[in-house]
Formats: C-alpha cells, sequence, structure tokens
C-alpha cells in the first residue's frame, strides 16, 4: 500500500508565529476541518494553512446528534490519520468534552494529542475558569492553544441548542472580555463561531490573536468549516454559514482549491453566511 501524503510541490510549513504574522500582513487564514488522511492530503494540495481535527467527527464520521460522545482516544486516533495526510498544513486537534476539567486532565489530553496525534495545538472550548487555567497551563508546556468562543457545541445543553450568541449588548461584552481573556491566559488562536459579524469584527480588532470565524462574518482574520459541508455530503439542511463548493466543480481538489481562493479574497464568507 502507499502512505496518503499529497504528491504536491513543497511549501513552507504553516507555524504557530506564521499565524500571527498573517494577521498583522492582513493575510486571511483558511483553515478546513479533516477526520482522515486521505482528506488531509486533499487538503495539503489546496494549500489549506490550518487542519483541524474537530470534535464535528461525532456529528460527520460517528453520526451523534452532538459532539458530546467524543472521547480522548477518538481524538488522539483521528488525529494520528490526519497527521499522516500533512506535510506543511498546521495541525489542531479538539479537546473532547470533559478532556478539560482540571488541569490535569487538560495536560495529560495536550500531551495525548501533541505527542501519539502529532498535533501542533490542541482546541479548547469556552473561557470559564477552569479553561484559561488549562490554557495558561498547556501554554506554559509549549502546547499551543487554540481558544473557542461563541456557539460552543460542547455546551449545547446551557445553551439550550445550537443558537447564535452575543446578540444582547450584556453578552456582547462578555464576549469581548472573554477574547481578552483567553488571549491574556496565553491562547495563540481563536474560533469565533456563531457570532453577529459586527460584533466578531469587534473582537478580532481587540486582539493581537488571529480569530477564525464560522458563522461570524468576514471581518475575522481567517475561516474554518466542516469539510463535508464544504463538499455538500452532510445529510440534512446545509447551516446558512456554509457554502457547498462541490456543486459547481467537477472535483474535490476544485471545491477545496475554490474554497482556499475564496477565503483569501474575501469572498467567502459572502452576506448569506453571515448572522446580525
Ligand atoms: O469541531 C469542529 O469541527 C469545530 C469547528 C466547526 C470550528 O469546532
Amino acid at each position: 500500500m502507499y502512505a496518503q501524503k499529497a504528491d504536491v510541490p513543497a511549501r513552507k510549513p504553516v507555524t504557530v508565529p506564521l499565524l500571527r504574522a498573517m494577521k498583522a500582513q492582513g493575510r486571511r487564514i483558511v483553515m478546513l476541518t479533516a477526520y482522515d488522511a486521505a482528506f488531509a492530503a486533499q487538503l495539503e494540495l489546496a494549500g489549506v494553512d490550518v487542519a483541524l481535527v474537530g470534535d464535528s467527527l461525532g456529528n460527520v464520521v460517528q453520526g451523534h446528534a452532538s459532539t458530546l460522545p467524543v472521547t480522548l482516544d477518538h481524538m488522539v486516533y483521528h488525529t494520528a490519520l490526519v497527521a499522516r495526510g500533512l506535510s506543511a498544513t498546521l495541525l489542531v486537534a479538539d479537546m473532547p468534552f470533559m478532556a478539560d476539567r482540571d488541569v490535569p486532565h487538560a495536560l495529560q489530553a495536550g500531551a495525548r494529542l501533541v505527542g501519539e496525534g502529532g498535533a501542533a495545538m490542541v482546541k479548547i472550548e469556552g473561557a470559564a475558569a477552569h479553561v484559561l487555567d488549562a490554557i495558561a497551563a498547556l501554554a506554559a508546556r509549549d502546547i499551543p492553544v487554540c481558544a473557542h468562543l461563541g456557539l460552543t457545541p460542547q455546551s449545547m445543553h446551557r445553551m439550550g441548542g445550537f443558537r447564535i450568541q452575543g446578540r444582547e449588548p450584556q453578552a456582547a461584552e462578555r464576549l469581548l472580555e472573554q477574547a481578552k481573556a483567553v488571549q491574556a491566559a496565553g491562547a495563540d488562536l481563536l474560533v469565533l463561531e456563531g457570532i453577529p459579524a459586527a460584533l466578531a469584527g469587534r473582537m478580532t480588532r481587540s486582539i493581537a490573536i488571529p480569530t477564525i470565524g464560522i458563522g461570524a462574518g468576514p471581518d475575522c482574520d481567517g475561516q474554518v468549516l466542516v469539510i463535508y459541508d464544504v463538499l455538500g455530503i452532510t445529510p440534512g439542511k446545509r447551516p446558512k454559514f456554509s457554502k457547498d463548493f462541490l456543486q459547481e466543480r467537477g472535483s474535490v481538489a476544485a471545491a477545496l482549491a475554490a474554497y482556499a481562493a475564496d477565503v483569501r479574497s474575501g469572498a467567502f464568507p459572502a452576506p448569506e453566511h453571515c448572522f446580525d
């Protein structure tokens, strides 16, 4: 058999300092989820900057209604698969539900995702005190952290479902404070999900670390989508914030290249993908 590596011309590896430089230079960051080596190789071919092994694998790969059943073993397994398909793309892996419940568990999870999985960064949802402690502890041990604010799917029961966050003035102010808090704790990247576009723009301008939006409008420093949405193969209704890039193109490679080009040019997300 053959390894699932893409046969692509060498490019400079995407690193954590490079992401910050891209924000400073106004170069948009392209991020996309992947769950196995074959799709990881397609991301590499398309020149995607950051691959995210999201716990969305609970929905799109495992067929669950939420991300809550995903375990650390699942995340480590899929992260290792994706790592084998990548060469220059930066690899981020999600901390699954409750893996960050205290600092020792967060450190153990981070060590496995980086050591066994091959991730360069781990993603943690929220900004509660224990999450800020986990971010600080991981960053102090040179495990870079991507924070995740707004519609955080692991909090679905508290939020009462998957609802846009930060529409009321008080909630908007809280999100602005949380963005500063995760940066102060040591996060190097911040995913903003399901937030009114204007608020995501304010959050992006208020911090030095790059923001990556999903349903958060065009004024983030980059964008992320679930790859199955980009390829139009997620069953059921397509989320408003996503786009099927395969529809008008003949191949997976062309669809992913179009996604990357549209994020870089600012053509995606368009107004119909955004929330007020
Ligand atoms: O799990 C995931 O895929 C995510 C992205 C949608 C941001 O967290």
